[in-house]
């Protein structure tokens, strides 16, 4: 691993309860291991996570609204994210493009909404299956980084996190293989050291898509790959403080 910390996030997506928070809390206060840890469970468990797990653990939110707070039933606007004690958002989950229509405008929107609440975003990006065979890989992953990037600024990028999360390998057991990874990764960061190399050099990337305990530690040891955003391996309390430990 490089000189930045590492970063393991866990999403745990729609899923778990209370009586998961309850084990995570117990496991996690005997973590010590030299990653940065944030468990995003779903809305209503923000409050009880910021309560009930050690304070060294961030709280992150899996989504928020692009509006200010208002007329929008449904909605979380990032202000509430914060004022629940998260400190950290998921924005742009490949889940919210397919399924829910998102666009890189509107991940745009949501980047911005979060900084301006003092949130760090965890921006995803990720080519489907269709487009890896394309040989499109580098284009969409670029194209989806570069329109928050042509957005925001590049300056915001020193409080961000990137996670390349490949559809393929999102809760189908296939992961990437490490190489594969770390070529994405290296490419993301070469695409950002063109508007800003020391930025570049202290992002945090993250690989996501079917890191479990036994994967974790050859993907954490590429050097363009700073940690994790877990998925189905953030459900059980021993997975996931096993794949933090192999953050190093
Ligand atoms: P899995 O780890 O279940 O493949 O999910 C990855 C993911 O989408 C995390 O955001």
């Amino acid at each position: 691993m490089n000189k930045r910390t590492p970063l393991v996030a866990g999403n745990w997506k729609m899923n778990g309860r209370q009586e998961l928070l309850g084990d995570m809390a117990q496991a996690l206060a005997g973590y010590h291991g030299e990653a940065q840890v944030v468990v995003c469970p779903p809305f209503p468990y923000l409050a009880a996570a910021r309560a009930t797990l050690p304070e060294t653990v961030g709280v992150g939110g899996q989504n928020l609204s692009d509006q200010e707070d208002g007329a929008f039933t449904g909605e979380v606007s990032a202000p509430m994210l914060a004022e629940v004690g998260c400190g950290h958002v998921i924005i742009g989950h490949s889940e919210r493009r397919a399924l829910y229509g998102e666009t890189d405008a509107c991940i745009a929107d949501k980047f911005a909404r979060a900084q301006a609440a003092g949130l760090v975003p965890i921006l995803c990006v990720g080519e489907t299956l269709e487009e890896r065979e394309a040989g499109h890989t580098e284009q969409v992953v670029r194209r989806q980084l570069l329109a928050v990037v042509d957005a925001v600024g590049i300056a915001a990028f020193a409080q961000a996190v990137v996670a390349y999360e490949p559809v393929w390998a999102i809760g189908t057991g296939k992961t990437a293989s490490p190489e594969q990874a770390q070529e994405v990764h290296a490419d993301l960061r070469r695409t950002l050291a063109e508007k800003d190399p020391a930025i570049a050099d202290s992002l945090r990337l993250l690989y996501g898509g079917s890191v479990k305990a036994d994967n974790a530690g050859l993907l954490f040891a590429q050097s363009d790959i700073d940690g994790g955003l877990i998925g189905g391996a953030s459900l059980t309390a021993d997975s996931f403080i096993a794949i933090c430990q192999a953050a190093k």
